[in-house]
């Protein structure tokens, strides 16, 4: 009998190299020497995993300026390793040991994206009556000190696929750090959004950056600032705050999206003003770090604080966070984002009254069935007793 030669096409051809393919690779497999990498292995994937996120930086602050007597920026640089890139809106959370006391805050970084990749950090820290940390750092931190900070985190940071192409930012005193970095960065050309920034403050000597943003907007259409002056009546400024009225004067044609970073005051007027332009929720955006509720008479409480069976009494006040008494009173838990989404600081509330504002209120349903709260974002209304583990 004779052999008939047959020609494979298409499919089988496929399948029949696939199967030489197959036989050849466990070939070479099966000869070669087995080598399993080792602890001091360093692979490409990790190295780059490690700079996007790594778990702590340490920093080392190089240039400190000063904006009159109201607020100075801080600039970093690495002890070493590249600095974790950034979105532009993102924040750097810092550990600070004060006193007894181990605590971290978090600021929106003011440098763009791309001053990161050349080394470089900036954030701006404004002076709060009584604030804890900020007047520990405004007063103590100078150029050569090491500090510590977290890679960076946030979510007010522009996203094609969630937000408008338009972003009116809405700014409130050293809230316009944010801002100024998405500024920078669609300078620099690397964010594709118009800005239409409304920065308001009480007076125009009280306005940051005033130069740059000048010379950001006089440079660039896609950028418009706008500021607005709540108590003093100025030439070339609008007047009041910044509401329905002067968002709708200044808004772009068609869909924008609504980004806000500012004191508190600045998010109780807008909740009432941001319904009366009916666009939809997902377009708006909040950074809320609690920086204190402010009551006229402020109120002394005491926190029991039960860790694994120890129980301490520290003391606590109604205008600050029981993350802040924690704080305050030597008591350490982890946290991180300051808004209350993260839920590193997550902890049970056994008895007592507190409150919570809303719209930092991010816990989970089970978590607030079960009254378990984010210390960060919790105001104490009582004599409380927390477990913290
Ligand atoms: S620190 Fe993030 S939820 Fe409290």
């Amino acid at each position: 009998m004779s052999k008939k030669k047959f020609t494979a096409h298409g499919n089988l051809k496929d399948t029949l190299n696939t199967v030489k393919f197959l036989t050849e690779r466990i070939k070479f497999v099966n000869s070669a020497e087995p080598v399993l990498p080792t602890p001091t292995d360093d692979f490409g994937v990790n190295k780059v995993a490690r700079s996007l996120h790594p778990k702590e930086q340490s920093l080392v602050i190089t240039k400190i300026e000063e904006h009159s007597d109201i607020a100075k920026s801080y600039y970093f640089k690495s002890e070493g390793t590249p600095l974790a890139y950034f979105k532009a809106g993102q924040y750097l959370t810092f550990k600070l040991e004060i006193g007894s006391s181990v605590v971290t805050r978090s600021y929106s970084i003011a440098s763009s994206p791309a001053s990161a990749l050349k080394g470089e950090y900036q954030i701006t820290v404004k002076r709060i009556a009584d604030g804890f940390v900020s007047d520990y750092i405004l007063d103590n931190w100078q150029v050569g000190d090491n500090v510590t900070a977290y890679a960076p985190e946030g979510n007010m940071v522009y996203n094609p696929l969630r937000d408008a192409q338009n972003i009116i930012a809405i700014a409130g005193g050293s809230g316009i750090t944010p801002f100024l970095s998405l500024a920078r960065a669609i300078a620099e050309g690397d964010e594709d959004c118009s800005l239409t920034l409304l920065y308001g403050c009480r007076k125009s000597d009280e306005i940051l950056f005033r130069n740059e943003l000048d010379a950001l907007s006089e440079g660039n259409e896609k950028i418009n600032v706008v500021y607005v002056l709540s108590h003093s009546d100025e030439e070339g400024y609008e007047k009041g705050f910044v509401g329905a009225d002067i968002i709708r004067k200044y808004a772009p044609e068609g869909k924008y999206s609504i980004f806000v970073c500012g004191p508190e005051g600045l998010y109780k007027f807008l909740e009432a003003e941001l319904p009366k332009l009916e666009i939809e929720r997902k377009f708006i955006r909040f950074e809320v770090f609690s920086s204190g509720k402010k009551t006229d008479e402020p109120k002394e409480y005491t926190i029991t604080v039960i860790n694994r069976g120890d129980e301490t009494v520290i003391k606590a006040n109604s205008n600050e966070t029981v993350l802040c008494a924690f704080e305050r009173g030597g008591i350490v838990v982890p946290a991180r984002c300051h808004t209350g989404e993260c839920g590193f600081c997550r902890s049970k509330l056994v008895s007592g009254k507190v409150y919570i504002p809303e719209g930092e209120d991010k816990r989970r349903i089970g978590d607030v069935q079960f009254n378990y709260i984010h210390p960060c974002c919790t105001y104490p209304e009582s004599d409380l007793v927390v477990r913290i583990n």
